[in-house]
C-alpha cells in the first residue's frame, strides 16, 4: 500500500485490504502450508526469545505525519524533543525512519543500500550515533520485496544478508519490514530469511513484521518477529481507529512478552479526531499492549497531545511486565468493557463508549477477575486520582470517550476516600444527535447525578452546575443528600437558557458533586459536557451549501460544503459530480452520515438532488446508500437505495413546524466503501 492511496482512501483501503486479506488467507492456505514445511526445514522452530521487546516497543515513526517526506532533521528534532519534553523519561525510546530514506539504486560496488544524499546527508551511522548520544535508539524500514511500498527505494528480498549487516554496521536497533512488491514469495519464507540474517549480525535488533495480518502472523510469527501488524494501515479517522481496534482485540491470546500484536502506529495529534477520540485511541492501544509509536510531528505538538502521549498511568498499563493483552468482557450497544490483568494482581479496566451518546458503562471488581474483598483501590488513569470502591466499576462516559481505571484488591483501601462520580444527562433533544443543542433564548433541562461507589458513606452531598457567564440557570429539583451510602445517588435538574444573541459554538457545562468524608479533605468530583449553541434559524430561501450545519457526524473525515466529501481531512473534497453531471452547490457526506440544521419552526420545505458521487477512482463501483430527510423525529423523504450507477434523484420534503431538519445518509445495507453522497442544490424555504 502506497501512502498516496492510504491518504486519500484511508479506512476504505483498510477495509478493502481486510477483505482481500480474508480472500488471500483462504487462497494462501496452501502456500502457507508449504511455507511452514519450508520454514521448519530452513530453521528449526524456536521462539524468538532473545530478551528484546519484553514490553511493547515505544517510540516514534514518521509515516503517519510526513509520508515520504522524511529527512534527518525530523529524526534529530524528535530525539531532542523526546528528551526535553519528558517523553523519553516516560518510556519512548525508538526513533524510527519509515519508507523513502534510501536512494533508488544500491551501491554498485558493495550492493548496499545508500541513504539519499539530499535528505540524509550525514548518513544513517551518523544519525544513529546522534540518537544513541541522547540515550535513545534508531529504527529503520525496508520491504520484503523488490521495492518498498512507496517504490522509491529498493526492497530487501534476496538482499537480506547484506541489508541486515548494513543496518547492524550503522548501529540500527529496530527494523520494520514491509510486505510490498513481494513477488508472491510466501510470507513465512520472506520474514524468516530476514530474521535469520538479523540474527547472524549478532546485533540486537527489534524485528517488526509488517505484512498487514494477511497471513495470520499471530499464528506463526512468535518465532519470527517481536511484533507483527495485524491489520491494514491506520488513517487519522475515528472509523479507521475503531476498525483496527475491533480487528486486533480478538487476537489477545497471541500477545505476550517478546511477541506483540501491532494494530499500527498512533495518530494522536494529527488532527483528524477529537481529543476525546485520541484519548480513546491511546487508552485502547495501551489496554491491547500495542506498540506505542507516536505518529505525529512533535515539533508542532499541542500541550494536550503531549499530555495524552505522556500519560504515565496508561503507559504503565501498556508496559506492564505480565504482557497480557486486554480481553473484551462486553460490548453491548457499543459500550465496551475491557480488562487487562497486570503483574502483581491489579487489573486495568477500560470503559469505552463507541456510541454517539453519553452512557453509563459499568462492571464489577469480581467480574473483571479480582478476588472478593470489602473494597478495592481504584485509580482513574486520566484524572490520576485514587479512591476506593465497594466493587462497582462505573462511569458516565461521553460519546467516543474512554474512562480507564486500575483496580487493586491489595493494600489498604480504607486509606483512600470513597469514590464519588458525577454524570450529566442532557435531554434527548434532537433525535439521533449526540450531545445537547441549546438555541439562544430557549430553556433546556439538564440533569446531573452524583453517586458514591465507596464502602464508606459520604455526607452532605450537593450537586452544582456551572454554565457559561450570562446564561440563566434555574434549579428545578434540588440536588442534596444528607448521606450517600454505597452505590446511592443524588440527582438534580436545572433549566438552562443561553441569552438571546449568544454566538454559535460549543460551550462547557460542568456539574460538580461536593461531599464530606470523615478523615478526608472535602471531595469534589466534576464532569463537563459541551453544549452546542446553533446559528440563528434561517430566513428566506437558503442554499444549504452556504449555511453552517448545527451538528455533523460523517463516516470519513468531515462532511464538506460545496464539494464532495473527499478524504479524511477538512477541505479535501472535489467538485460534486453525480453520474457525470457536475453540481456547484450542496453538501458532500460519506455514509454513515447525518447533518443537523436548526430551523426553529421557521421553514416549510426542502428540495434537493441526491446521489453517490462519481469520485476520483473506479473502485467507486461499490458505493450505495439511502438518502433521507427528517423533520424532527419524522422521516419526510427517502430516496430508497441509490448506487454509483444511478443518476441524481430529486427529493422534496415538507418540513413545516420542525425545529430541526436532518439529512441522513445510510450505508445502504452493505459496507460503507466509497459511499460518498452528494446533496446537490439544496433549497430550504423558510
Ligand atoms: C505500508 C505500511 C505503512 C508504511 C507504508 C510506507 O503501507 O503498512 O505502515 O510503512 O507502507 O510506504
Amino acid at each position: 500500500m502506497i501512502r498516496a492511496g492510504a491518504t486519500t482512501l484511508g479506512d476504505i483501503v483498510n477495509r478493502a485490504t481486510a477483505t482481500l486479506a480474508a480472500i488471500a488467507v483462504t487462497a494462501a492456505a496452501t502456500l502457507i502450508a508449504t511455507a511452514v514445511t519450508q520454514t521448519v526445514a530452513v530453521a528449526p522452530a524456536h521462539a524468538l526469545d532473545d530478551g528484546q521487546a519484553r514490553t511493547p516497543p515505544m517510540g516514534f515513526n514518521n509515516w503517519n505525519t510526513t509520508g515520504c517526506a522524511i529527512d534527518e532533521n525530523l529524526i534529530i528534532a524528535t530525539a531532542d524533543i523526546f528528551v526535553s519534553s519528558g517523553l523519553a523519561a516516560a518510556g519512548y525510546t525508538y526513533v524510527n525512519i519509515d519508507d523513502c530514506w534510501a536512494a533508488p539504486d544500491r551501491d554498485p560496488a558493495t550492493g548496499r543500500l545508500v541513504p539519499r544524499p539530499d535528505t540524509f546527508p550525514h548518513g544513517i551511522k551518523w544519525l544513529a550515533d546522534y540518537v544513541h548520544g541522547k540515550g535513545l535508539k534508531l529504527g529503520i524500514y525496508t520491504s520484503a520485496g523488490t521495492l518498498t511500498c512507496a517504490r522509491t527505494m529498493p526492497g530487501s528480498l534476496g538482499h537480506e544478508e547484506v541489508d541486515a549487516q548494513t543496518f547492524a554496521d550503522w548501529g540500527v536497533d529496530y527494523l520494520k519490514y514491509d510486505n510490498c512488491n513481494n513477488e508472491g514469495v510466501p510470507a513465512i519464507q520472506r520474514y524468516t530469511a530476514m530474521r535469520d540474517a538479523l540474527r547472524r549480525t549478532g546485533r540486537p535488533i527489534v524485528y517488526s513484521i509488517c505484512e498487514w495480518g494477511q497471513n495470520k502472523p499471530w499464528e506463526w510469527a512468535t518465532e519470527v518477529g517481536h511484533l507483527w501488524r495485524t491489520t491494514g494501515d491506520i488513517s487519522d479517522t475515528w472509523t479507521s481507529m475503531v476498525g483496527l481496534f475491533k480487528a486486533n482485540a480478538p487476537l489477545a491470546p497471541h500477545a505476550g512478552p517478546g511477541h506483540w500484536n501491532d494494530p499500527d502506529m498512533l495518530e494522536v495529534g494529527n488532527g483528524g479526531m477529537t481529543d476525546a477520540e485520541y484519548r480513546s485511541h491511546f487508552s485502547l492501544w495501551a489496554m491491547m499492549a500495542a506498540p506505542l509509536l507516536i505518529g505525529s510531528d512533535l515539533r508542532r505538538a499541542t500541550p494536550r497531545t503531549l499530555e495524552i502521549l505522556g500519560n504515565r498511568d496508561l503507559i504503565a498499563v501498556d508496559q506492564d511486565r505480565l504482557g497480557a493483552q486486554a480481553t473484551v468482557l462486553s460490548s453491548v450497544d457499543g459500550h465496551w468493557v475491557l480488562r487487562k490483568p497486570l503483574a502483581g494482581g491489579d487489573v486495568a479496566v477500560a470503559l469505552f463508549n463507541e456510541s454517539d451518546t453519553a452512557a453509563t458503562i459499568a462492571t464489577t471488581a469480581t467480574a473483571v477477575g479480582l478476588p472478593r474483598r470489602p473494597a478495592y483501590r481504584i485509580r482513574d488513569l486520566w484524572r490520576h486520582e485514587t479512591a476506593h470502591t465497594a466493587g462497582t466499576i462505573a462511569a458516565k462516559v461521553p460519546a467516543h470517550g474512554t474512562v480507564a481505571y486500575r483496580v487493586s484488591a491489595n493494600g489498604a483501601w480504607w486509606r483512600q476516600p470513597a469514590q464519588t462520580v458525577a454524570g450529566i444527562d442532557v435531554p434527548s433533544g434532537v433525535t439521533g444527535v449526540p450531545g445537547m443543542i441549546t438555541p439562544p433564548g430557549e430553556p433546556s433541562e439538564v440533569t446531573a447525578t452524583g453517586t458514591n461507589h465507596g464502602r464508606l458513606a459520604v455526607r452532605d452531598a450537593r450537586l452544582r452546575l456551572n454554565a457559561p457567564a450570562g446564561w440563566a440557570v434555574e434549579p428545578v429539583t434540588a440536588g442534596r443528600a444528607r448521606v450517600l451510602r454505597t452505590d446511592q445517588s443524588v440527582t438534580a435538574t436545572w433549566r438552562v437558557t443561553p441569552p438571546a444573541g449568544t454566538a454559535p459554538g460549543e460551550l462547557p457545562l460542568t456539574a460538580t458533586l461536593h461531599s464530606e468524608q470523615p478523615g478526608f479533605p472535602r471531595r469534589t468530583t466534576s464532569v463537563t459536557t459541551d453544549v452546542r449553541v446553533p446559528a440563528a434559524a434561517p430566513t428566506g430561501t437558503v442554499d444549504l451549501g452556504d449555511h453552517p450545519w448545527t451538528a455533523m457526524t460523517n463516516g470519513y473525515g468531515p462532511a464538506e460544503r460545496n464539494t464532495s466529501n473527499g478524504g479524511p481531512k477538512p477541505g479535501d473534497g472535489l467538485p460534486m459530480v453525480i453520474n457525470g453531471v457536475p453540481y456547484a452547490k450542496g453538501v458532500g457526506t460519506h455514509a454513515p452520515a447525518q447533518l443537523v440544521y436548526f430551523v426553529g419552526r421557521r421553514c416549510t420545505s426542502l428540495s434537493l438532488l441526491v446521489g453517490i458521487d462519481d469520485d476520483r477512482d473506479d473502485a467507486r463501483r461499490t458505493g450505495s446508500s439511502t438518502f433521507e430527510i427528517w423533520a424532527d423525529g419524522v422521516r419526510v423523504a427517502d430516496s430508497g437505495l441509490r448506487t454509483w450507477a444511478d443518476p441524481a434523484l430529486p427529493l422534496t420534503a415538507d418540513v413545516t413546524g420542525a425545529r430541526y431538519v436532518r439529512l441522513v445518509q445510510t450505508i445502504g445495507g452493505d459496507t460503507n466503501s466509497y459511499d460518498r453522497g452528494d446533496w446537490a442544490e439544496p433549497r430550504l424555504v423558510c
